[in-house]
């Protein structure tokens, strides 16, 4: 009877419905998004196959670096392959990183130490808007420290930059070292999506007040 039992059970396991859709394939994390623009579009197929496939990504120190103007969507993408992976990735913005690593100076020695480790071990750091933040301290050096401990352990980093040409010689060389092992995701031709969000607002105020801004 329990030998029956456990042929049902396989029987009904073979027809569940697979995580995979496909030989090969993994499912794509479901994130929803009323921009449908097809330059976006691409950047959002990249990292959504780059969450899909962390595990291999992980193995083979594959990281990503997003680069485009303002308002193109980069830290949405960046926070919605934090959110997925989850205890797997560490996310950052880079200036606020720095500032943290800055006032760990003051903090109990041990506690100071499993944060840098964290830092440097996490199976993927996200920075976002690498570049923004001032390099010329030593919380810069150590921020630089950082990514190179990460790069000779192999461990990916997620990264976005705006501006290459904004950036001082120090960035410059953190982020060729980068390039070498990260993807590049182009956004240089997405749309602003902070125009579109600007035109709703500017629209529901007009709905509500009768009045044109
Ligand atoms: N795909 C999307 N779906 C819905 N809202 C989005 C999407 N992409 C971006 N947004 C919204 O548009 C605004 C700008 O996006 P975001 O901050 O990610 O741009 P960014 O490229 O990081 O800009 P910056 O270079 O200024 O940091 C934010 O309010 C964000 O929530
Ligand atoms: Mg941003």
């Amino acid at each position: 009877m329990e030998k029956l039992g456990n042929l049902l059970e396989a029987a009904a396991d073979r027809q569940s419905p697979r995580l995979t859709d496909g030989p090969g394939k993994k499912p794509l994390p479901p994130w929803e998004t009323a921009n449908k623009d097809p330059e976006f579009g691409r950047a959002l197929d990249i990292v959504r196959q780059y969450a899909a496939f962390f595990e291999d990504m992980k193995a083979r120190n594959i990281g990503l670096m997003l680069e485009g103007p303002f308002g193109v969507g980069k830290t949405w993408l960046l926070k919605h392959l934090a959110s997925y992976l989850d205890n797997q990735a560490l996310y950052f913005q880079a200036g606020t990183l720095l500032s943290q690593i800055r006032d760990s100076f003051s903090w109990d020695p041990q506690e100071r130490r499993s944060f840098m480790d964290r830092l440097a071990c996490k199976p993927l750091l996200i920075l976002d808007d690498l570049g923004s933040e001032h390099q010329t301290d030593w919380a810069g050096a150590e921020l630089g420290r950082i990514i190179d401990e990460r790069y000779s352990r192999r461990k990916p980093l997620a990264i976005s930059i705006n501006r290459l040409d904004l950036l001082d010689n120090y960035q410059v060389r953190v982020i060729d070292r980068l390039s070498e092992v990260c993807i590049p995701v182009n956004m240089e031709r997405c749309p602003n999506w902070r125009h579109q969000l600007r035109s709703a607002k500017r629209e529901a105020f007009h709905a509500i007040t009768g009045l044109e801004v």
